[in-house]
């Protein structure tokens, strides 16, 4: 292959100031670039290549859709990929979370669910309910809405005079707890903030709570405590508000459960996902929703007023559908559910560091915070971007973190966190492998910030 020259070259780039290696196959858990050399994707890219590369498993289902038939588009024709994709996950999802919309990506996934969250509302005559309250340090998506609810401050600056104002209640950040409170004296202050802004913003206006089950890459793998849903889930009924987890990142396997709520025994209203399903052999994210609403729709105006000209079609049903059966056919879910402690072990280990503050999360979704005084939990300055120096040591040596840059976990600004969030059949071997070239790495930050 001929690689353009930069005089040729016309992609404006995520960062079109740094130079990216060039990719030329993956191989499982590892991508191989122009040069040669073999990286172990240790982020699923940013938690999404759940089934790792090139998988010709994955990889032969979508291409007889294909030669079967592309597209169709979804006012005209459905297809037995994307209603048997729909029968899997609604197997796998909790209670009755039966009804699933497809559509192409995390963010379309979001708009959709908040648009759908509003039209219920609306449908049973409760129509002054819009507004949609999430929490800080929380990410949803690119697109105006998601990132209206998005509490990255880093992604909504810019942007902000282009958002929708909608409040944020504060993130449950047990290592920062926002009230200065510790396992022991824990009231889920953190989640009662919920009916105090409910109450402040007034119920009639509020339609949907939404949050991460394990907050992502903004905090770095960040579980709710245990408890912390169900009082949420409370609340929300109380005030005929629905509940939105967005399982973009925790969905099929990624936490070792089906689904990120699994692990705290509480059903959303409606479901978000994206990222592991079509685990990128093609972009795909859905809402699968509960029974309640899907009838609303039904048996009130009949459709829902929405809709994307990639939702749903063929190919996206045959990639999904080749997805989650490569994942029970390996039996990952349980494989990241065992492995996912082992790998915890040895993250734990890393706490020996003087600038490692904290190890989390749950599965194979990890994360690890960096800070410059473990006592104080004081971050890093963020001009010397902590996590751009572990991001470069790492890929250098072959291995791939996520996020590169500043997280802004502490106040939005301020911040580092990693996450080790590798595919989900990668073995104890490999673990091994990326948990050496992490602590060599961790290792050489450590003493060149702190001397
Ligand atoms: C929790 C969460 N929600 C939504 C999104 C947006 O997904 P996408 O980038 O596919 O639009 C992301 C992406 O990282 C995410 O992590």
């Amino acid at each position: 292959m001929r690689f353009v020259t930069e005089e040729e070259d016309h992609v404006f780039d995520r960062a079109p100031a740094r130079k990216l290696p060039l990719i030329q196959r993956g191989e499982g858990i590892y991508l191989i670039d122009s040069e040669g050399k073999k990286y172990i994707d240790g982020s699923s890219g940013a938690l999404i290549s759940n089934v790792g590369h090139a998988m010709p498993e994955v990889i032969e289902s979508i291409v007889e859709q294909m030669k079967r038939v592309e597209f169709v588009h979804g006012t005209h024709f459905t297809s037995e990929s994307i209603k048997e994709l729909a029968r899997e996950i609604a197997q796998m999802a909790a209670g009755d979370l039966n009804r699933v919309y497809f559509v192409s990506g995390g963010s379309e996934a979001v708009e959709t669910a908040m648009k759908m969250a509003r039209g219920y509302h609306v449908i049973r005559g409760n129509v002054q309910k819009y507004k949609i309250i999430s929490r800080w340090q929380s990410y949803h998506g690119a697109t105006l809405g998601a990132l209206s609810l998005s509490g990255r401050t880093g992604s909504r600056k810019l942007y902000t005079p282009l958002l929708l104002d909608f409040p944020h209640i504060v993130p449950a950040y047990c290592y920062r707890c926002p009230f200065d409170k510790d396992g022991e004296s824990c009231r889920f202050e953190c989640a009662r903030d919920l009916e105090r802004v409910i109450n402040q913003e007034g119920p009639e206006y509020i339609a949907a709570f939404i949050a991460e089950p394990v907050v992502g890459a903004t905090l770095g793998a960040v579980p709710a405590p245990e408890g912390y849903f169900n009082i949420i889930r409370e609340i929300c009924d109380r005030y005929d508000i629905l509940f939105i987890a967005d399982e973009v990142m925790t969905s099929f396997g990624r936490t070792g459960k089906n689904f990120g709520m699994d692990h705290y025994g509480v059903i959303p209203d409606l479901l978000v996902g994206a990222k592991g399903l079509g685990a990128g052999y093609f972009p795909l994210g859905m809402v699968v929703v509960k029974d309640d609403i899907f009838k609303t729709y039904k048996e009130g105006p009949g459709k829902f007023n929405h809709g994307f000209t990639y939702q749903g079609n063929p190919l996206a049903g045959a990639a999904g559908l080749s997805v989650l059966r490569f994942i029970k056919r390996h039996n990952l879910i349980s494989h990241v559910e065992e492995t996912g402690r082992y790998l915890m072990d040895g993250l734990l280990h890393f706490k020996k560091y003087r600038i490692v503050g904290d190890v989390r999360g749950k599965g194979f979704m990890n994360g690890i915070e960096i800070v410059k005084d473990k006592e104080t939990k004081v971050p890093f300055d963020v001009n010397i971007n902590a996590n751009r120096k572990i991001f470069e040591k790492a890929f250098s040596r072959g291995l791939i973190l996520y996020p590169p840059d500043n997280t802004g976990n502490v106040d939005g600004v301020k911040g580092n966190a990693f996450l080790v969030a590798p595919p989900l059949m990668t073995t104890r071997q490999q673990i091994d492998v990326i948990l050496n070239i992490l602590d060599e790495t961790v290792k050489e930050v450590d003493k060149e910030l702190l001397g």
